[in-house]
């Protein structure tokens, strides 16, 4: 199966749509600039682009390892992330340290191809990133049960708590290396879209934009590496949104949404922070973060931080 939109019509502006990009494959095609750029500036308005075959090569030894059936035997039961800047695993169990070097080693492998394959497909980005966590997610997330907050089923833009981006954007690209599962998803609105709704509705916005001293105090709390008052103000805005739309039911209901499936060995990348999504189900991908500053940006007048920038009035970045 492809991935399809579960309505019969495509997407309507302001809704994510899906690019499919036939031809890639088969290794790292070096696009000619000008459709790299083309890929940049979709993704960055909210497209999905969809790699029906996975360009990422993982040995059949590494796939039984991942999946459980190899070696140990045994399944993971937590999401493992791995730090690229470190060269280390973590979220392993006690019972599953035994499991951790084999596991840094392949994981290193995926995220030094996924950095290859990105760097070439979007090179305008190339370099300019910071690499943040690759992760392997295990469990089947049909039902998987999770505080409300934590919830991958309910619809959100990403925002990572402990990990403030101060306006750089999230790109993500996953791959799915279930055999004989796809990985479903749904998408509704873009940020550029949905998200000033949800800075007008409770004054979210103008609660955390904040003034010039606490921007100061704030600074110098990041200086010196306090925990206290260090996410900047868009952070703060974006962790909020993530929260209200995952514990606003009726917008979860109510609001029109599309469906993807990502079928077995198919890959897929997308700016998170811009695609409202949700994983219905799935068990078993693979998945690297690149956060992409706003300097490297092919529309930066389109993120959601010039989106919030520009109804606040104000720098929210410190
Ligand atoms: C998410 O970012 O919400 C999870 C996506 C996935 O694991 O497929
Ligand atoms: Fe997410």
């Amino acid at each position: 199966m492809t991935a399809t939109s579960a309505s019969e019509m495509p997407p309507a502006a302001g809704f994510s749509q899906m690019i499919r990009v036939e031809d890639s494959l088969g290794g790292t095609p070096m696009l000619a600039p000008e459709r790299a750029r083309q890929f940049c500036a979709q993704l960055e308005a909210g497209y999905i682009v969809f790699l029906p075959v996975s360009p990422i090569a993982i040995s059949q030894e590494d796939r039984e390892l991942l999946l459980g059936r190899k070696q140990t035997g045994s399944a993971y039961h937590k999401n493992i992330a791995y730090r690229p800047a470190e060269d280390r695993v973590t979220g392993l169990d006690a019972s599953e340290q035994k499991d951790a070097e084999v596991l840094r080693r392949i994981m290193q492998k995926f995220s030094k191809n996924a950095v290859k394959f990105i760097g070439e497909f979007l090179a305008p980005y190339a370099g300019k990133w910071k690499l943040d966590y690759a992760s392997f997610r295990p469990i089947e997330e049909k039902g998987r049960p999770a505080r409300v907050h934590a919830r991958n089923d309910l619809l959100h833009f990403d925002s990572f708590p402990t990990r403030p981006t101060n306006g750089s954007r999230i790109l993500r690209f996953f791959v799915n290396l279930n055999p004989a599962q796809s990985r479903v998803w749904v998408t509704s609105q873009t940020f550029e879209a949905f998200g000033p709704h949800y800075a007008k509705v409770g004054n979210l916005l103008s609660s955390v934009s904040g003034n010039p001293l606490s921007r100061g105090l704030r600074s110098v709390a990041r200086a010196l590496h306090l925990p206290f008052g260090s996410r900047p103000p868009y952070d703060e805005f974006m962790h909020r949104c993530h929260n209200a739309m995952k514990e606003d039911a009726a917008f979860q209901q109510n609001t029109p949404k599309h469906q993807w499936d990502f079928p077995s060995d198919s890959a897929w990348m997308v700016f998170t922070d811009c695609v409202s999504h949700a994983v219905l189900s799935g068990q078993y991908a693979l998945e690297q973060t690149f956060l992409i500053p706003q300097s490297a940006l092919v529309a930066p007048q389109i993120s959601p931080l010039a989106v919030l920038e520009q109804m606040a009035g104000r720098p929210l970045t410190l």
